[in-house]
């Protein structure tokens, strides 16, 4: 009976386990930190793939600008000083992969917005990181989830962010597929010291029973 319970709840400990990992793992191009986000692909096409995450926690802030680039650079900063030091313990806490951006669609043109920023929490710290200093620092619990991506290469400005989530979307109605339209998240791997063979995607959250794209 014991051992029911026990082995219960190692299952569920495992289950509910953000998986963080070594950044060899999962792709050929999460190599800039030690821990990267793993995922598991669903499937895949030249248009876009699917992917699979689980719960994980984030340290996130945010910003308001009218323009995306901006808040981006503010809100980093702010999460880069929480990482850096400015926590109830000191502690230094390792750059993780990847830094996500939660941007609302149909934002128009000169019109202020509000961008969510968020760095994930190395496995060390999923369970109890340290309190930021910061009152605008906080966590989220990014649920469960699946995901549609479109990767691209090179530097993540707002224009080419903006090109690629309208591609994306396009495919995913092309392929009648349903997802989240209030928002789309923007995912760098990249430190701006990295010149060459940058990555980015841009991701959808799926609605309903994720749609693979059409074979290649
Ligand atoms: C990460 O990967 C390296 C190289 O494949 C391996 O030597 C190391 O043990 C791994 N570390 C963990 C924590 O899995
Ligand atoms: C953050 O807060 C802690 C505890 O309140 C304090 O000891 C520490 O000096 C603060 N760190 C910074 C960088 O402000």
């Amino acid at each position: 009976m014991n051992c029911l319970v026990v082995a219960f709840v190692l299952l569920f400990s495992f289950t509910t386990e953000a998986r963080i990992g070594n950044s060899s793992e999962p792709t050929s191009y999460c190599t800039e930190t030690k821990e990267c986000l793993l995922f598991d692909l669903i499937c895949k096409g030249e248009e876009y793939e699917v992917r699979h995450y689980e719960a994980a926690k984030w340290v996130t802030t945010e910003a308001e600008s009218m323009f995306k680039d901006l808040a981006k650079m503010k809100a980093f900063r702010k999460l880069y000083n929480y990482i850096t030091g400015e926590n109830e313990a000191g502690a230094k806490i390792d750059m993780t992969a990847p830094v996500i951006i939660k941007v609302k669609e149909e934002v128009p043109l000169l019109e202020k917005s509000v961008y969510v920023l968020s760095f994930l929490l190395p496995s060390d710290y999923q369970k109890q990181p340290p309190q930021p200093n910061e009152s605008t620092v906080y966590f989220t619990d990014m649920p469960d989830m699946k995901v549609y991506v479109k990767s691209f290469g090179g530097w993540m400005v707002s224009a080419v962010a903006n090109k690629y989530s309208n591609d994306l979307k396009e495919a995913l109605d092309k392929a009648e597929a349903t997802y989240n339209t209030d928002y789309h998240y923007e995912v760098g791997y990249n430190s701006p010291m990295k010149l060459m063979n940058r990555h980015n995607e841009v991701w959808y959250e799926v609605k309903g029973s994720p749609v693979c794209p059409p074979a290649e």
